[in-house]
């Protein structure tokens, strides 16, 4: 069993279900005598939650979204998640880089490569060997369909300014994904979130063991 930090994101389109399957996770990381981090972007710190608040609700064009999203990560990153992995954490991250390709590069359309730029210097930090770009150790997406997504959202709750989004934006959010995806195979346990929910748990569960994360 890995004994250092870990970093696990958790990604997918609105209305994919991943909420409960991440809770369910940190219990059983502490069940097995692991620290849990559980924390989100955008968010995860004081300051960046206060410009989750903006980037959810107040109206802007796309860079400025883009940007938004990159500083609340750089503080998240140095105020919670490397501090959470040298302490030997799992850190458990609803959302990271990825959203920010899916819905910012897919679902706005802006600039792939302004978006790599901003990845490179957000996600800089200091380790053993220098410098590096810091990345999930694993990422769980929970890929469902973008029509099913839309009729699990349906009434749900009032709708953000990515929820209110047609069909035709969580399409190309999801074709981003893919392609991130496609980038980084290895990175990535893509979840079929179409099934039952303990389908999906199996599933989730199954990739982390297979990890050797999880008994
Ligand atoms: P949540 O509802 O899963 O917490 O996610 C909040 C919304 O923020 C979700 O619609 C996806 C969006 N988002 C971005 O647009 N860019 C990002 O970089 C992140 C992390 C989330």
């Amino acid at each position: 069993m890995t004994v250092g930090g870990i970093f696990i994101s958790f990604e997918g389109i609105d209305g994919a279900g991943k909420s409960t399957h991440i809770d369910r996770l940190a219990q059983m990381f502490r069940e097995q005598g692991r620290q849990v981090t559980l924390t989100r972007e955008p968010g995860g710190t004081p300051l960046a939650e206060r410009l989750r608040a903006m980037v959810l609700n107040d109206p802007m064009d796309a860079m400025t979204e883009a940007l938004l999203v990159f500083a609340g990560r750089r503080d998240h990153l140095l105020q919670c998640i490397e501090p959470a992995l040298v302490r030997g954490d799992v850190v458990l991250c609803d959302r990271f880089t990825d959203a920010t390709f899916a819905y910012q590069g897919g679902g706005r359309g802006f600039d792939l490569e302004m978006l790599s730029t901003l990845e490179r210097w957000v996600q800089a930090v200091q380790g053993q060997g220098g410098e590096f770009t810091r990345q999930p150790d694993l990422t769980v997406w929970f890929d469902l369909a973008p029509e099913i997504a839309a009729q699990r959202l349906q009434g749900a709750r009032v709708p953000d300014r990515f929820e209110a989004q047609p069909l035709e934006f969580f399409k190309r959010v999801a074709a981003a994904y893919q392609s991130r995806m496609n980038q980084s195979p290895q990175r990535f346990a893509q979840i079929d979130a179409g099934g039952t929910r303990e389908n999906v748990w199996d599933a989730v569960r199954l990739a982390l063991v297979n990890r050797g994360w999880l008994a």
